[in-house]
Parts: C-alpha cells; structure tokens; sequence
C-alpha cells in the first residue's frame, strides 16, 4: 500500500480513488526545477542557523542534485505514494541521503514551498514569454519596413473608411504586444517575493532565516505576513489575465488574417509551411493558424474565469483549493507560447497582395474625408463641408457621375479638390502624430524601436 509523507496519525492507509483524486503530480511535474532550486536554498538556510550541520548540508544538497540529474535524464523513478512534486522529491532525497534527508523540510510545510516553487516558475516562463512577444513585434516591423508605401482601406465598422498604410496597420499590432510585454514585466515584479519561511501558515518556532533565504533565491524581497504568503495567489491570476489579454490581441490579429487570406479580400498569401489543406477539397489552403489563435483565445478567458471563481470565499490560509491554480497557469502558458511562435512564423513568411489592397482603397469615396477637410482649410465649418461632400456621395451613388467628376464641377471644391480622389493620394494626406501616412509613420518608426530597445 502507497505510504504518503504524513501517515504519522493515521492507522489506514489512503484510499485509491482519494489518490487519484487528489494527486498534482501529473501536471506539478514540470516545477522539478524551481522544486529543487527551493529546497537548495532551504537546505543552506536551515544550515545558516544550525538547524543542519555542514555535513548534513552537503549530504543532502548532493542528493538534490542527483535528483536533479534524474529529472534531466528520464530515469526518477516515481511512486504510488508521490502526490506530487514536492513529495516525490523529498522521498528520493531521503532515499539518496538517509536521516540527513530526514531533516530538509524542517520548518518547511508544502504550503511556502509550493508557492515559492510557483513564483519561481512564474518568474522564469513569463520572461519567455515576454521574449517571444518581442520576436513577435520585430517580425511586425519586418514587415511593416518591407511594405514601404503599400497601403490598404481602413475600416470602421468593417466598412472601408480611409486608406492606412499597411506599414501602420502591421505595426498597430506591434503597440497593443508592447503593452502585453510591459504588462508580463510588471507582473513579475509585483510577484518578486519569497513565501519561504512562512511554514503552513504561521512561521516557524524555529530560528529560520527567511531574509536570506529569499537573498539566496533572487527574490526582490521576504513575505511580510505568513498568511497572506501562503495564500496569496494574486500573482497567478494576473498571469493569467496578462496571457488572456495576449490571447485576445492574437484573436484579433487571427480573425484578420483569416479575413486577408479569403478569396474575398484576397490582402495576403500564406507560405505554405504555415497554412493546412483539406482532406477533401484539393483546391484549399487554409490560415489554421489564425483561426486557432482565434479559436484558443476563449481557453485562455476559460482559464482566466475558472481560477478567479476558484479562489474566491477561501478563507485564510492554505485550502486544497489552491492546487487548482496550476493547470490553468500552465495551460495559458503553454498555449500563448505556441500561438506566437507560429503566429510569428506566419506572419514573418507571408506575403502581400498590394494591388489587391491598393485598388480596395482607391475606391473614389474613400476621399470624402479629404475632400471635407479641403473645404474646411477654405474657412467653411466641418458640419458644412460634410454635407457639401455627403450630397455628392449621394449623387454617386445615384449614378449621377463619378466622384472625381462631381466634384470637378462643383464650384467650392473645383479641380484641385479633385486631385484628392486620384489613387494613392489619400493615404498621404494624413500627416499628423501617429497619423496612417508615411511622414508620421516615419516618426512611428522610429519610436516603434525604441520601444523594443526599451524591453
Ligand atoms: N500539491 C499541493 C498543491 O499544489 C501541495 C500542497 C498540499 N498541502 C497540504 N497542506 N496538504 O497545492
């Protein structure tokens, strides 16, 4: 029968489905590293203050780097009896180092250790993911340099409304991932606070050391209160809502290049190592990539919901509860870095239709904007000129002529207001900070770098 690390009191032995049912180790398996990291500096803080001699020190952080070269290699033998991680671990470093291993969780309870581990764990992959967020914005600016001029309708609504450089679009993206990075950065931050020493939940009558601990392990700073350190999982809800957010930028960025690659717009052409056919339809090449990055941002909300509702009404200190906090944490994770590797390798190897995209935007109407403004340097009041413009919108669409036409004829506005609606004006027009045409977005670009030098 599985004999657990605390059976001290108990008679029986645990129940089968109470194992199964209880059991993190499938998923807490990935925090071996941060696990033995923790559990190093433990062992040199219970020898700082005397609570482990010299040898005993040795003894024992020897056996948690074999452990450690276990992990690496494949061959840790887990047992029945592992609930997870932190126990597997403490059983072989007692297995490898006898009563000395006996001593490593003095004054250590599973509840500082396992949120110690996951702030560590937390530290270490939501860098990662800020890093792959960085390629991601290069690979935006890649593009957007190669554009050049290249411009596309913009739209409100859905609705064609002005002509944008494509550069500016490509780069739109860029700014929402820059505050996504700036957001994970802060994250980890405020998260930068070792919960060793706080025991179960009250500390210890021990004379530990959790100041140096918390030097030894790189955190910014010691918990203050043990029950907050215990319990406190405002770091992982934060991560997650940080990779929802990301999740819900990488949407947007799916569903328009899901729209792009239609026949119907026809804006880009996907490489085809990143685009799927269809097992029927020998014509198809489809932006899986995109939908999916669509499709997973309403995992990552699911994730996001699910552990707020789990850590609501938990009373203090440690609840069981709180182990419900990994699978969503690693799952946001480990889907947000799938998405944006592959997003990144989509974008970075696509290509441009710009003849499809200029001609959508060269459609007359899109001037109109222009055209009231040429009214309104003029001296005439902007509601006015909207009107003036609007009627002969009107008389376009009532086959009355072309815009150009129209307006060439109509005394205010004249030939050189007609200049406005020739193709590929437009979108120079737009000159002011941070504004779709090339000299702002010259500026853009320019401050666009530097915000990745900043990150
Ligand atoms: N696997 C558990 C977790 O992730 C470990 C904590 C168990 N603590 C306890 N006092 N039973 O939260």
């Amino acid at each position: 029968q599985a004999k657990t690390l605390w059976h001290g009191r108990f008679t029986g032995g645990p129940s089968e489905s109470l194992l199964a049912y209880t059991v993190s180790l499938p998923y807490d398996q990935r925090m071996w590293r941060d696990d033995i990291i923790g559990s190093k500096a433990h062992v040199r803080g219970l020898a700082r203050v005397g609570l482990l001699t010299d040898d005993e020190r040795d003894t024992v952080l020897a056996a948690l780097d074999q452990v450690g070269v276990e992990m690496e290699t494949g061959s840790f033998a887990f047992t029945d009896s592992d609930e997870d991680i932190h126990t597997a671990i403490e059983r072989r470093v007692t297995e490898i180092a006898g009563p000395a291993g006996g001593k490593l969780h003095t004054a250590r309870s599973r509840n500082d250790q396992v949120a110690t581990d996951l702030r560590l764990w937390c530290k270490r992959e939501l860098r990662d993911v800020a890093l792959r967020l960085v390629e991601m914005q290069e690979a935006l600016l890649e593009q957007a340099l190669e554009a050049g001029d290249t411009y596309l309708p913009g739209y409100t609504h859905l609705q064609r409304a002005q002509p944008v450089l494509l550069s500016h679009h490509l780069m739109a993206h860029g700014w929402a991932l820059g505050r996504d990075v700036s957001r994970l950065l802060d994250t980890i931050d405020r998260l930068d606070v070792s919960p060793l020493g706080a025991g179960a939940l009250a500390g210890s009558s021990l004379p530990i050391d959790p100041v140096g601990n918390a030097d030894d392990l790189g955190f910014a700073k010691p918990f203050d209160n043990s029950l907050d350190a215990v319990s406190d999982r405002d770091f992982v809800a934060e991560a997650v809502f940080d990779l929802a957010l990301i999740g819900i930028h990488l949407s947007r960025i799916g569903e328009e290049w899901v729209l792009w690659t239609s026949g119907e717009f026809g804006f880009a052409r996907l490489d085809d190592g990143y685009s799927t056919g269809s097992s029927m339809l020998p014509q198809k090449k489809n932006p899986d990539i995109a939908e999916l990055a669509r499709g997973k941002s309403g995992r990552l909300i699911g994730n996001l919901t699910g552990l707020l509702a789990t850590l609501k009404g938990l009373p203090m200190a440690y609840n069981r509860d709180l182990q419900e906090d990994k699978e969503p944490l690693f799952d946001s994770v480990e889907q947000v870095t799938l998405a944006v590797a592959a997003l990144t390798g989509m974008i970075a190897t696509a290509t441009f239709n710009a003849d499809a995209m200029q001609s959508a935007a060269d459609e007359e109407t899109m001037a109109a904007t222009d055209l009231a403004e040429f009214l309104v340097r003029g001296g005439m009041p902007f509601r006015e000129a909207h009107a003036v413009v609007g009627a002969h919108v009107q008389k376009c669409l009532a086959g009355e002529g072309t815009l150009s036409e129209l307006v060439a004829a109509d005394p205010l506005l004249g030939d050189e207001a007609a200049l406005l609606v020739r193709p590929g004006v437009g979108v120079t027009m737009r000159s002011s900070r941070g504004a779709a045409g090339p000299e702002a977005r010259d500026v853009q670009v320019e401050s666009y770098r530097a915000m990745l030098a900043d990150e």
